[in-house]
């Protein structure tokens, strides 16, 4: 645990926690899932739906009032106009499926419109990523720090494709070619949320995506400019949430790959 830890924090972790283990379960079951008649799909849209029940349940009690946006249940309106929870109950549906034990139930919180804590937990591993603003991000009980390289002929980066069904993928492919002529190499791992955590943990130099929705991102966003990093919309403004794109890197390479992906005509 941190040096410091919120009661607002506590409650996230504790309800991230909670969630996380019957998804756990639900996870080493899908290997026998595959065979069935109707394959996987269906139990992880449950488990997603499961998942996203107990996080606004156990948050609701600690939190009675405070307003929800979720990946299965929308917007939701709280008595308390000021606080919002911003919860993705898997992150990197995709991975969860396919028995790759990297996917994340992300929780980002509001307060007045701007963020202000995240939570990012992938129960198959136990890392539990949080941030608070003022108060630094945390790996379980290790201070993060984004990593320092400044030139991109040294960096990783990793980014997000758009997958069947979804646009983009011409502007994608550009702007791959684009990064990986300059770089030391592209991941795409497959869950936005630890993208973005493992930037705040200086293991990839910077992350972009389109495409994204704000649950995606809210908790990894605190993450990243509590680890000392820069986070933006990919044209350098604040309308991650609303636009769905993000880049973010430390000081040196955020402005470089704003500049590079410019180039691509994006
Ligand atoms: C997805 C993951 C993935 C990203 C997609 C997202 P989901 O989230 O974060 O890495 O490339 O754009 O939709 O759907 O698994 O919650």
């Amino acid at each position: 645990m941190p040096a410091y830890q919120s009661p607002a924090l506590n409650v996230m972790v504790a309800a991230a926690r909670k969630a996380g283990r019957p998804l756990v379960r639900d996870f080493g079951e899908l290997e026998n899932l595959q065979i069935s008649m109707k394959g996987p799909a269906d139990f992880v849209t449950s488990a997603d739906k499961r998942t996203e029940k107990i996080l606004i349940e156990e948050l609701s009690k600690a939190r009675p009032g405070y307003g929800f946006l979720g990946e299965e249940g929308g917007a939701v309106e709280g008595k308390d106009k000021t606080h919002r929870f911003i919860i993705d109950p898997i992150d990197g549906t995709t991975n969860f499926m396919h028995g790759i034990p990297h996917f994340a139930i992300s929780i980002g919180l509001e307060r007045e419109g701007h963020l202000v804590a995240g939570v990012i937990y992938n129960p198959v591993t136990d890392d539990v990523f949080t941030a608070e603003k003022g108060h630094g991000a945390y790996l379980n009980n290790k201070r993060l720090r984004v990593a320092g390289r400044k030139e991109l002929s040294s960096a990783v980066i990793a980014t997000g494709l758009p997958f069947l069904g979804k646009e983009g993928h011409a502007r994608a492919g550009a702007e791959m070619a684009q990064v990986m002529n300059v770089t030391a190499g592209i991941r795409r791992f497959g869950a936005a949320s630890l993208d973005l955590a493992w930037v705040a943990a200086g293991r990839f130099d910077a992350f972009w995506e389109r495409g994204l929705q704000a649950w995606d991102i809210a908790a990894g966003i605190v993450l990243v400019r509590e680890a000392g990093g820069m986070a933006t919309d990919i044209d350098g403004g604040a309308n991650m949430l609303a636009d769905g794109t993000v880049l973010v890197a430390n000081e040196y390479l955020h402005p470089q790959m704003l500049k590079l992906l410019k180039n691509t005509g994006g």
